[in-house]
């Protein structure tokens, strides 16, 4: 007869197995101490405080666990760092929950290698002597409103940073935050911007060192001798959490908004249909990878909507994702939008 934990292990849905075959983060328990203060700070501040939970930029799946190489999933973290902008704008505490180091609330203006802060700067001084550093004049008034609202987001705790990296690390976040979020009923919003990967290497299957060309390896990864120097990766599904969130994690009464990206236009709609239908949460916005920043459809209940941006208005860096923000919640008017300002 098997122990009984392992039946219950057999039987679990396929959350609670990765849960228990795969360990927890370290910084899980950290990072659930500030969101708890968080949460629970904006939960007695009003009764009409909303709180979002924003996901952003893409989850990694290690292939060593003293990783060297790793499976990257695409986003910069523009439209989860753009959206909490308005959120913010809007009156909502965020919980910006991001891969470290892609795209922030704010600093997005100023930090990214096409956009490099320095490029804002002059210095004053006189005949090589060094002087003050100051922003250039033709950049003052737009550096001046985003300061301005970086700092009354900063001074009236309105924004939480949460970093991850990889998708184990995502997934046990989510669920904690999630769970946390649960007093909230409906004053919770879930904004899952972020791209999670759909396959990766579990734990006991990882190799622990730095996968080697000129050796056999053990495990999940073949270095096969007749193959060359081929490299040759078996991954495991991640189970849809989307599922689990919707049904166990996420308080009743919230709203979640998935997004949707895929590459092939013929099955954006059919595919993000059948996200709503499977999962039944509340608005699924579709993307296209090539056309993301001009255009999303969004799928509900009330059936299908696209917003695009005007062609003219697509070179315009700083307007308009308020409306997005707005559908959202079914009160903006008909108008076009800029769906991630720079
Ligand atoms: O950051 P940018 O560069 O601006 O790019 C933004 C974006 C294109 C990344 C963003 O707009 C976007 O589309 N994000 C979702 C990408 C994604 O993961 O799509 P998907 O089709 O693989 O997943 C769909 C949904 O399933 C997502 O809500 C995801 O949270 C969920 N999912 C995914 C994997 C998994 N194992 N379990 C899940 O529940």
């Amino acid at each position: 007869m098997l122990p009984r934990n392992s039946l219950l292990a057999r039987d679990a849905d396929p959350a609670t197995q990765y849960f228990s075959s795969n360990p927890a983060p370290k910084s899980l328990q950290s990072h659930t101490t500030l969101a708890r203060e968080f949460i629970n700070y904006h939960h007695g501040v009003s009764p009409d405080r909303r709180l979002v939970l924003v996901t952003s930029g893409g989850t990694t799946v290690p292939l060593e666990n003293q990783t060297v190489r790793f499976i990257d999933n695409f986003s910069a973290g523009t439209r989860g760092a753009t959206s909490a902008e308005y959120f913010l704008q809007e009156g909502y505490a965020v919980i910006f929950f991001h891969r470290q180091f892609s795209l922030l609330p704010y600093s997005r203006h100023y930090s990214h290698s096409t956009n490099c802060f320095l490029d804002f700067m002059d210095e004053d001084g006189l005949e090589g002597k060094p002087g003050s550093v100051v922003v250039r004049k033709e950049y003052q008034e737009k550096m001046n409103y985003v300061l301005q609202q970086y700092h009354s987001a900063k001074k009236n705790r309105m924004l939480l940073l949460l970093p991850f990296t990889t998708v184990t690390e995502y997934l046990f976040e989510l669920r904690s935050l999630a769970t946390l979020m649960q007093p909230l009923g409906n004053r919770a919003m879930f904004y899952l911007a972020a791209a999670v990967s759909d396959f990766f290497i579990p734990r006991d299957k990882m190799e622990e060192h730095k996968i080697q060309s000129s050796e056999q390896s053990n495990g999940n990864i073949t270095d096969q001798p007749t193959a060359g120097k081929q490299l040759v990766i078996n991954l495991d599904p991640v189970p849809k959490f989307l599922s689990t969130l919707v049904s166990a994690w996420a308080p009743s009464g919230s709203m979640i908004v998935s997004f949707k990206l895929e590459t092939d236009p013929d099955l954006l709609l059919s595919k993000a249909q059948q996200s709503l239908h499977r999962y039944h949460h509340d608005l699924v916005i579709g993307n296209l990878l090539a056309t993301r920043k001009w255009e999303v459809v969004f799928i509900s209940k009330e059936g299908e909507k696209w917003i695009r941006v005007p062609k003219a208005r697509r070179s315009k860096s700083f307007s308009g994702l308020e409306n997005l923000v707005g559908k959202i919640e079914g009160k903006a008017e008909d108008t076009p939008v800029d769906l991630d300002g720079g």
